[in-house]
C-alpha cells in the first residue's frame, strides 16, 4: 500500500478483520508453526512505537523440549501447595482493591468462562485445574516469554502492550491465534532461571501461539467491550 493512498475497502477489511477475530483462546491443537512463521510475526510486531525508539522488548520462544521443561517444571510447583505458596508475583498487574465496574467486569469473563465448561461456582478444584491450563500454555506448540530490562519504567511498558498486541493481530493475518498470560508473573524466578534471563532482564509476561482448537468449548467465549458512550468524551467547543 502507498502510504498516502486512501486503502482500498479490503485492505480496511483485512486489518478490521485481524483485530476483531482476536480473541484469547484457552486451548490449541499440537500443529506446529514453523519457525519462519514466528520470525515473521515478531519482525513485524517489533514496528511498534517505542519512546525514543528504545524497544524494549526481548522475546523469549519456547518449543519442544525447552517448552516442556519450563512447563513440567511450574506445573509440578503449581500442585505442591507448600511449593506454590513461596512464589510471589513480582509486580501487581491488578489493583489491590478492585472496584466497579472493574470487578464487575473481571467476575463476568471468569464466571462466562467457567460457565461453559460446566464448572460450578465453588468448585476450588477444577478450578485449579482450568487455571493450571495456563501453564502448559493451553497446549499451544509454541510459548512466548516476554521480559524487560527492570531499569525501564512505565513508559516502556505501554510500548511493550503495543508490541504484545501486534504479536496478536500479526499472528490472526497469519490464521493464528495467541493467549497472553500474566498468569506467568507468578513464577518469575523459576523462569528467569530456567531460561537463563540476562541479569537485569524482568519478566513481563507470557504469551502461547498456535492453532487454536475449533471444538474446544473455552474458545466459543467472545468477550463484550463496554460501548463507546461510556469510556469516549468529544470536546467541541
Ligand atoms: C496482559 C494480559 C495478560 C493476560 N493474562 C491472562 C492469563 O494469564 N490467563 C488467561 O487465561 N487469560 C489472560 N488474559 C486474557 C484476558 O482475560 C482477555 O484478554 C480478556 O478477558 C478479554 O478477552 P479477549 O482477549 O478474548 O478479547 C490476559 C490478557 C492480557 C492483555
Amino acid at each position: 500500500m502507498n502510504l498516502y493512498d486512501t486503502p482500498s475497502e479490503a485492505a480496511t477489511a483485512a486489518v478490521d478483520e485481524a483485530i476483531m477475530s482476536r480473541r484469547s483462546m484457552r486451548a490449541f491443537l499440537p500443529t506446529p508453526v514453523p519457525r519462519e512463521t514466528v520470525e515473521a510475526i515478531l519482525r513485524v510486531a517489533s514496528r511498534a512505537p517505542s519512546g525514543t525508539n528504545t524497544q524494549p522488548w526481548q522475546v523469549h520462544v519456547l518449543t519442544g523440549a525447552a517448552l516442556r521443561r519450563l512447563t513440567d517444571r511450574i506445573a509440578a510447583i503449581y500442585e505442591d501447595p507448600l511449593e506454590l505458596a513461596s512464589h510471589e508475583q513480582e509486580y501487581d498487574y491488578y489493583p489491590k482493591e478492585w472496584a466497579s465496574p472493574y470487578l464487575d467486569r473481571r467476575r463476568k469473563v471468569g464466571w462466562d468462562l467457567y460457565g461453559l465448561l460446566g464448572i460450578a461456582k465453588g468448585d476450588k478444584a477444577r478450578m485449579h485445574d482450568q487455571h493450571g491450563r495456563n501453564y502448559r500454555f493451553f497446549d499451544a506448540p509454541v510459548g512466548l516469554i516476554f521480559s524487560i530490562d527492570r531499569r525501564m519504567q512505565l513508559g516502556s511498558w505501554l510500548d511493550y502492550g503495543m508490541f504484545l498486541e501486534n504479536i496478536m493481530v500479526a499472528a490472526r493475518a497469519r490464521g493464528l491465534h495467541t493467549c497472553p498470560q500474566a498468569a506467568f508473573t507468578q513464577f518469575h524466578r523459576v523462569i528467569a532461571e530456567e531460561l537463563a534471563f540476562e541479569p537485569g532482564q524482568m519478566l513481563v509476561c507470557g504469551m502461547a501461539l498456535g492453532h487454536a482448537d475449533p471444538e474446544a468449548l473455552e474458545n466459543s467465549l467472545v468477550t463484550e467491550r463496554a460501548p463507546l458512550t461510556e469510556f469516549v468524551r468529544f470536546l467541541e467547543e
